[in-house]
Formats: structure tokens, C-alpha cells, sequence
């Protein structure tokens, strides 16, 4: 099912998610409709907040992107950040913030406890993109959007959008979910 994504300025993108305690037919159905819901909006991650739901859950697919082509999707639970190594800089975007591009700074290689979509334990080290998706929809898990990690000087660049779309002023090819906006109050 073609779950409607959160945007910017919804409360549960800034709560911090729940730890799942296992996988039931209710979690792999959302597991399942999380893939599709990314891969309808042509996304390469997307963290259960980001469909309604405040769990530690994230889907992953860069298999679209050159040089990922053998890269295997990936159902994450309940992700612990072990280590990392390194640094580097990478233009992201978010499905939460459509419309809004920004340099972020993360590590390069991270070591990561979690469990898989069957809820047996892993540990791995991720690199390149896979690292980079990974860290992005991990923040999403902690209530942190990337639009956070853009440096004060570049911030300026994107507050107007950003102020749109708190506003309720969305242009998204696929399917959002709009809460209500609060009435501007006037000062009078
Ligand atoms: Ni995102």
C-alpha cells in the first residue's frame, strides 16, 4: 500500500522513535509498504516517521543509483551506531522536505548494530552512499532533519522554501499527508 509521506513542519518527524520488540505480520506489512512508497515517490530511504508511524524502522534501496546497481534493498530495526570513521560532504534531499537540497557533512564509514526485517541482530560496516542513507534516515529515527545539519551560512538559501512548506505550500509527485495549519495569528 502507498503510504502518504510526512512533511517538514509534522510534529512526529521531531519526536524521538520507539524501539520495535519484534517483527509481527502488522510490522512486515509495513516494511512492505514502506518499500513502495519509496520507490513510488523515487526515493533511496525512508524512516517510519516519515509515513506516520514513531518506530525504529528504516527501508533502504540505492540499487538505482550507478555503481549501487548490486547494492541488496535493506529493512533496518532498531539501528545503534557502533563507530565511525572519516568525513565527507554530499548534497541530500529528504521526501519530508520536497523541493530542498543542502550540503550536509557526515562520516564516511560507520559501524552499525540493528536487526533485519526478520529481527535477527547484524552488525556491519557501510561505506559510500549506503553509509551516507543510512545516517540520513537514522537522524529521522531521533526526530533530526538533514535541513538541521546544513551550516547556519547556506540555511539562508533554503528558509524561504522551508517557510512554505511549514505553511502548508507542498509541490510533491507523490502522495503527502497534510496536517492542519494553524491560522497566522495578527497582531492587532
Ligand atoms: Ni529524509
Amino acid at each position: 500500500m502507498i503510504l502518504p509521506i510526512t512533511i517538514y513542519s509534522d510534529d512526529i518527524l521531531r519526536q524521538r522513535a520507539k524501539p520495535l520488540k519484534g517483527v509481527d505480520a502488522g510490522v512486515e506489512e509495513l516494511v512492505a509498504s514502506m518499500f513502495q512508497s519509496m520507490r513510488n515517490a523515487s526515493g533511496i530511504g525512508l524512516a517510519a516517521p516519515q509515513v506516520g508511524h514513531s518506530l525504529r524502522l528504516l527501508v533502504l534501496d540505492v540499487s538505482c543509483i550507478k555503481n549501487y546497481e548490486h547494492e541488496e534493498p535493506m529493512a533496518v530495526i532498531n539501528p545503534y551506531m557502533l563507530s565511525v570513521k572519516g568525513s565527507c560532504e554530499m548534497e541530500e534531499g529528504c521526501l519530508s522536505v520536497p523541493g530542498v537540497q543542502g550540503d550536509v557533512v557526515r562520516p564516511s564509514v560507520i559501524m552499525l548494530k540493528y536487526r533485519n526485517e526478520h529481527f535477527e541482530e547484524k552488525v556491519g560496516e557501510f561505506s559510500g552512499m549506503v553509509a551516507r542513507v543510512l545516517q540520513h534516515e537514522i537522524d529521522h529515527l531521533n526526530g533530526t532533519l538533514f535541513v538541521d545539519r546544513v551550516p547556519k551560512r547556506h540555511r539562508r538559501k533554503i528558509q524561504k522554501e522551508l517557510t512554505a512548506l511549514a505553511s502548508g505550500v507542498v509541490n510533491a509527485s507523490y502522495p503527502v499527508a497534510l496536517r492542519e495549519v494553524e491560522p497566522l495569528s495578527h497582531p492587532l
